[in-house]
């Protein structure tokens, strides 16, 4: 990507990750193939958006949803979650990547919260890109937990005492938000923080998503006009 390109960058990109069964599916391989095949991805878009000076990188990697997936699924996506993990933290610290997590991260297993915990700790001074994972992620539930707790904290609703309750504090909103292999919906992501994003639904399943599509994306993003509701 041309990065002299004197048009501002979307700071913050989310990504839903969708079409790794149906990308399996299509060679005769199990599901779970298309997951693995999706965490390589995961791991080439991170990178590239961190080398381009992406400041947010938001990818939806577990809804509150796929508890409803069959256990045998929900099982290998939690140990590559926990794989994936305990290899990138070298990647993450030699790359100057922070990690945070996003969601209800309690209803894992004891393993797989403190690696997440321990992920970002030891990540927390990084300057480059924010990576951040959703998991265990819906945004009805994390807008739920944000009204609980103003409450709790006795705080007046006012739009930034509620932002700074959601799992997202401290983000910007999202500038580009992008699903893959050609469905056309938000599935409850990060309903408030894409008031205003930009939107790009392509056809590639997620783990033949490439960072040449990406940088198309990105210019595409470059060229519209952003009114913020005015004129
Ligand atoms: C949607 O595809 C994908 C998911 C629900 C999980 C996303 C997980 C990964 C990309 C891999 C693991 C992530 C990390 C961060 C290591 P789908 O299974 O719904 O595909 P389909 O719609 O074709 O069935």
């Amino acid at each position: 990507m041309n990065t002299s390109n004197k048009k501002e960058l979307p700071k913050h990109i989310a990504i839903i990750m969708d079409g790794n069964g149906r990308w399996a599916s299509e060679r005769g391989l199990n599901r779970t193939a298309g997951h693995e095949e999706g965490a390589k991805v995961v791991r080439k878009i991170t990178n590239h958006c961190n080398n381009i000076g992406i400041k947010y990188l938001t990818l939806y990697a577990f809804s509150t949803e796929n508890w409803s997936r069959p256990k045998l699924e929900i099982e290998f996506l939690m140990k590559l979650l926990e794989k994936y993990l305990k290899n990138e933290l070298h990647i993450y610290l030699d790359n100057n990547v922070r990690f945070k997590a996003i969601g209800d991260i309690s209803r894992f297993s004891k393993s797989l919260q403190e690696i997440i915990k321990k992920t970002e700790n030891a990540t927390k001074n990084a300057s480059g890109l924010t990576q951040i994972l959703a998991l265990n992620y819906g945004s009805q539930d994390e807008i739920l937990r944000a009204i609980k707790r103003l409450n709790e904290q006795d705080l007046e609703v006012t739009k930034q005492n509620f932002e700074n309750c959601l799992d997202t504090s401290g983000i910007v909103d999202v500038d580009v938000l992008i699903r893959t292999s050609g469905e056309i919906r938000l599935s409850n992501y990060l309903l408030w923080q894409n008031a205003y994003a930009e939107m790009f639904f392509v056809n590639t399943f997620w783990p033949e998503f490439t960072t040449n599509e990406l940088d198309d994306i990105i210019s595409d993003y470059q060229n519209r006009e952003r009114r913020f509701g005015g004129i």
